[in-house]
């Protein structure tokens, strides 16, 4: 289920953002007692922001934002384009729950935004984030270098990417 992050959801943020798994390909995990003084007692609920609720308890997070206009990287073509973004707790890999949560996603957004494309970057050393972008229908469009690392940019639109959650592998 997607729904607004809420209370009972704090310590799978902390979770989240600290953990060197998940952290391996954006960024680096941050520091627990960091988190702890920094994420507010309800982690804080932004539109497009969804948590991914299985069972009653959090295991990942996606989200849908805009582009910074000002962000003055290789990307700026895609400025103001809504951006897809995905982190799910180590535990909760390899079960097609990403798929499926970002297929709800876009689903809601297409319905939102009609005929507006999505955009995704992600490192290309990123194996799980790449296949996921490909099962979603993100399709290239190009790759660059950034933070040292090889990034790739996907597109998506609704024409070509809106698939339901029965059709992802
Ligand atoms: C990127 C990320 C969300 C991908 O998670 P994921 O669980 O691999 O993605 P999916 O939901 O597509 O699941 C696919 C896997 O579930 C398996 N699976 C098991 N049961 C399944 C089912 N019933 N239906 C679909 N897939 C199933 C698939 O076989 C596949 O396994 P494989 O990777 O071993 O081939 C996750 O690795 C993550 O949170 N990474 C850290 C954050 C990050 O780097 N984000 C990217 C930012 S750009």
């Amino acid at each position: 289920m997607l729904r607004t992050a809420e209370a009972r959801d704090r310590a799978a943020f902390v979770e989240l953002f600290a953990s060197a798994e998940v952290g391996t390909y954006i960024g680096g995990p941050r520091s627990r007692d960091e988190l702890e003084r920094a994420v507010p007692e309800v982690p804080r609920r932004r539109r497009g922001h969804f948590v991914v609720d299985l069972d009653g308890a959090m295991i990942g997070m996606v989200t849908l934002d805009r582009r910074d206009a000002e962000r003055p990287d290789h990307v700026v073509p895609a400025a103001g384009r809504a951006s897809l973004g995905y982190m799910f707790l180590r535990e909760a890999w390899g079960r097609g729950y990403a798929a499926e949560a970002c297929v709800a996603a876009l689903g809601w957004f297409a319905g939102a935004f009609p005929d507006e494309p999505v955009v995704l970057c992600t490192q290309t050393a990123n194996d799980r984030s790449m296949r996921l972008a490909a099962k979603l229908g993100f399709t290239e469009v190009e790759r660059f270098e950034e933070y040292g690392a090889e990034q790739w940019l996907g597109v998506w639109s609704p024409v070509m990417g809106n698939r339901s959650p029965e059709s992802v592998p």
